[in-house]
């Protein structure tokens, strides 16, 4: 990461200001994009200070879409250059709230998927042109199978994931590395609170898996690891069988 200029998007997020310490602690350079501006300016600062690396700052709506560009050109204004883009923001929001109010259930889809495709859409065509650099989109395991429980969300992250396969399908020949995380439950404001949690991770060992993967270069990664297992699992239960299931 030593001289790497990253745009951090959904810093304020805890998965988000994880990965920011992580990066800015082996020597990338940042520009953190977050809702809430007080906030972000907050993070950016104490990491500024902390780890000595050129550090600036935008407010980022997900669904803002027409702001989208100017904060790209913002961060590769303040870097002077642009290696890569991580999104790590999300809103679960309330399934049953969701299925009585479309409102509700249209903010879930546009805040974890077109605000994101928006954003990765611009960086994509800026860093395909460039001819090198990485995206990494956090989905969720959530994506891999629709439960009753959170399915609106789910379905975003679903579409989500095939987008970033997609994206990485179509810059591979232009060297830039598209990478898709999919975290299991981590202890954040997201999950506060919500029940049926287990194996839950830290913000902290979900970024530092998230960095090992990035080093090697792995297109879809499951954190902690053990993820890829129990999904796997999930994933083959026959339709007639888990439609039954209260999950
Ligand atoms: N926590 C888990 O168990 C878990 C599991 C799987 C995947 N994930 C994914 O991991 C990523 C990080 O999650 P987290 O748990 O660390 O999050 P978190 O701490 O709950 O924070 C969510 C972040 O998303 C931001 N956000 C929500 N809607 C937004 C919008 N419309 N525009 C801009 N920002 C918006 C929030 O901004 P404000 O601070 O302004 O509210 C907040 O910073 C998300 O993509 C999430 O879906 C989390």
């Amino acid at each position: 990461m030593k001289g790497k200029a990253v745009l951090l998007i959904g810093a304020t997020s805890s998965i988000g200001r994880a990965l920011a310490h992580e990066m800015a602690q082996q020597g990338a350079a940042l520009h953190l994009g977050a809702r809430d501006g007080f906030e972000v300016e907050r993070v950016a600062q104490d990491i500024g200070i902390r780890y000595q690396v050129p550090i600036s700052w935008s407010t980022f709506e997900a669904l803002d879409y027409e702001t989208h560009p100017k904060l790209l050109q913002k961060a590769v204004d303040n870097l002077g250059t642009l290696d890569g883009i991580v999104v790590s923001l999300g809103e679960l929001g309330d399934q049953k709230t969701a299925q009585m109010d479309f409102n509700h259930a249209q903010r879930i889809i546009h805040s974890n998927y077109t605000g994101v495709l928006s954003i990765l859409t611009h960086t994509a065509n800026y860093l395909e042109q460039q001819g090198h650099g990485f995206i990494v989109g956090i989905s969720s395991v959530a994506g891999d199978r629709g439960r009753q429980s959170n399915y609106t969300y789910g379905s975003a992250k679903g579409a989500l994931s095939l987008f970033l396969q997609g994206l990485r399908n179509r810059l591979f020949k232009s060297g830039v590395h598209v990478m898709t995380v999919k975290p299991g439950f981590v202890d954040t404001k997201m999950t506060f609170g919500k029940p049926g949690m287990f194996l839950v991770a830290s913000p902290q060992q979900v970024a530092a898996a998230i960095m090992k993967a990035l080093h090697s270069k792995k297109d879809i990664v499951y954190v902690p690891w053990f993820w890829f297992w129990i999904m796997l699992i999930i994933r083959v239960i026959p339709e007639w069988l888990f439609k039954q299931l209260k999950l």
